[in-house]
């Protein structure tokens, strides 16, 4: 036979209070729990950022020893990111995105690493199978991103920076909105930062003219909506000031979009 249960476990089991008293209760609960959870994730949201701000000037690091070596492209890549995030968001594209260009920027030419470097140095042109190989950083770059975990859409970027926006570029002959969004704002950050640097092949354009090489080709070669942008903000100091001086030693000119 089944046990009666007792008038005061009854009580007991149940909750002390009804009604508005209960009510009562349960919000002064649920209110300690949300605060408590906005505190948790206000300490995680503090943790990442600055997991990914070591993150992000750890890579920086490395690029900046890297390219240190080399006179030509020394400080390329931070300019390269600088331009790129000023374009990314006077264009209003969201933080998170913001974020895959930041990395892209830093890491776009990685790939370079295994590109010998009497070819990236050579001051003349570039023969055929010189061609081909400094082409490969492009899917060099791509495939190291990959192999670190990071995001897709990084990858892509960094797959992407040499195509153009008529399909002339490289590696795949991608063309408009073929190409990712991010990869269209770097490569015009890109080819504006090389175009006012030196290279062993020719000096820097001054700030005028290598402006107009973007302004010629917008629409051919370059996303438009980009162009016009870095357009708008290219007296800036920031963008200004981060252009260098010719190298009168350095007589050649001729603009290579290949060798960037
Ligand atoms: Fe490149």
């Amino acid at each position: 036979m089944e046990k009666p249960v007792a008038t005061a476990n009854i009580r007991q089991a149940a909750p002390p209070e009804t009604g508005a008293g209960q009510a009562q209760i349960y919000a002064g609960q649920f209110s300690r729990l949300y605060q408590r959870e906005r505190s948790l994730r206000k300490q995680l949201e503090n943790d990442y950022g600055l997991l990914r701000r070591n993150y992000v000037n750890t890579v920086k690091a490395l690029i900046a020893a890297r390219e240190a070596k080399d006179p030509f492209t020394e400080g390329h890549s931070q300019n390269v990111l600088r331009f790129s995030l000023a374009i990314a968001r006077e264009m209003g594209i969201e933080d998170n995105y913001i974020d895959y260009l930041e990395i892209a920027a830093i890491l776009h030419d990685i790939g370079k690493i295994g590109v010998p470097g009497e070819i990236l140095n050579k001051p003349g042109k570039l023969n055929y199978i010189e061609y081909a190989l400094v082409k490969t950083h492009v899917n060099l770059g791509a495939k190291i991103i990959e192999q670190a975990g990071l995001p897709k859409e990084i990858q892509l970027m960094v797959a992407q920076h040499h195509e153009l926006y008529d399909g002339s570029g490289y590696p795949q002959g991608l063309r408009g909105e073929q190409i990712i969004q991010g990869a269209r704002v770097l490569t015009v950050a890109d080819i504006f930062e090389a175009l006012t640097s030196n290279r062993p092949y020719r000096p820097a354009l001054p700030f005028n003219q290598a402006a107009e090489e973007l302004q010629k080709r917008s629409g051919s070669k370059f996303d438009p909506k980009v162009v016009g942008v870095f357009l708008k903000i290219i007296g800036n100091p920031g963008i200004a000031a981060r252009t260098r001086p010719a190298d009168p030693n350095l007589q050649k000119v001729h603009v290579d979009y290949v060798r960037l």
